[in-house]
């Protein structure tokens, strides 16, 4: 089963994702990570990524679509994907389709986490990571069962993004309403687009998606 996940800065696309990978076997493939990953590297990625992420703005289509091309084409992903962060351009769905196609591959549900843009400042920049695992958690929302040590791993370091600061939420929301909002209508036009209720709590919103991938026609995203 190949998703892709779409909405905003703090929507949840990270969270849920973790949870379908360890539940159904899936492949996150998180472009945010996998840019993150090279600036770390310091690689030529990294460098051309690292200030326009800063910033809150999104990586030019031809590096992202670049890094997704090289991804997807490796073998784990035939067990099932989820795209966590991209397409977030009308050129980056359109690159997803071409390669998509030439691989015999298919779309089975677009996830739109509908979510109100109000609290989503305190949602990232509550956010915190395992440094060792990578698992997600948040200062008030969803802390480790115990504090300081990671629930998955039992690691005990912990990070936060460069980009988690309110400013920089700001412009990413933004990026978000004028370059990636426009890729529902898209979706729904190709019949694929579901949605779930991404201000529910965290299992709630695992529930309402593990009720599409079962097929659950009434989540069915309404045409406007
Ligand atoms: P990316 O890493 O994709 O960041 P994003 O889209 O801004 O989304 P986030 O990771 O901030 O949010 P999320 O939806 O994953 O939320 P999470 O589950 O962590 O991209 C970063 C940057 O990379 C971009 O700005 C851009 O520069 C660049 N980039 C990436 N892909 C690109 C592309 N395709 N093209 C161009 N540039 C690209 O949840 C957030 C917090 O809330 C967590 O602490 C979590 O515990 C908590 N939480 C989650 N769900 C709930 C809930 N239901 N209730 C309460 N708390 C919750
Ligand atoms: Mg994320």
């Amino acid at each position: 089963m190949n998703l892709i996940l779409l909405g905003p800065p703090g929507a949840g696309k990270g969270t849920q994702a973790q949870r379908l990978e360890r539940s159904r076997g899936l492949v996150q493939l998180s472009t945010g990570d996998m840019l993150r990953a090279a600036v770390k590297a310091g690689s030529e990625v990294g460098l051309k990524a690292k200030a326009v992420m800063e910033a809150g703005g999104l990586v030019s289509d031809e590096i992202v679509v670049a890094i997704i091309a090289d991804r997807i084409a490796q073998p784990d992903v035939a067990r099932g994907f989820i795209l966590d962060g991209f397409p977030r351009t009308p050129a980056q769905a359109q690159a997803l389709d071409t390669m998509l196609a030439q691989r015999g591959l298919k779309l089975d549900h677009v996830i739109e986490m509908k979510v109100d843009d109000a609290i989503m400042v305190d949602r990232v920049t509550g956010r915190f990571t395992c440094a060792k695992c990578g698992a997600g958690y948040h200062d008030r929302f969803h802390k480790p069962k115990v504090e300081g040590t990671c629930d998955q791993c039992g690691g005990h370091e912990f990070t936060r993004r460069a980009d988690d600061n309110a400013d920089t939420v700001r412009s990413r929301l933004d990026a978000y309403h004028a370059q990636t909002a426009p890729l529902l209508p898209y979706y729904q036009s190709k019949g694929v687009l579901r949605s779930v209720d991404g201000m529910a709590e965290i299992d709630e919103v695992t529930r309402q998606l593990e009720a599409v991938l079962a097929g659950g026609a009434s989540l069915a995203r309404a045409a406007n």
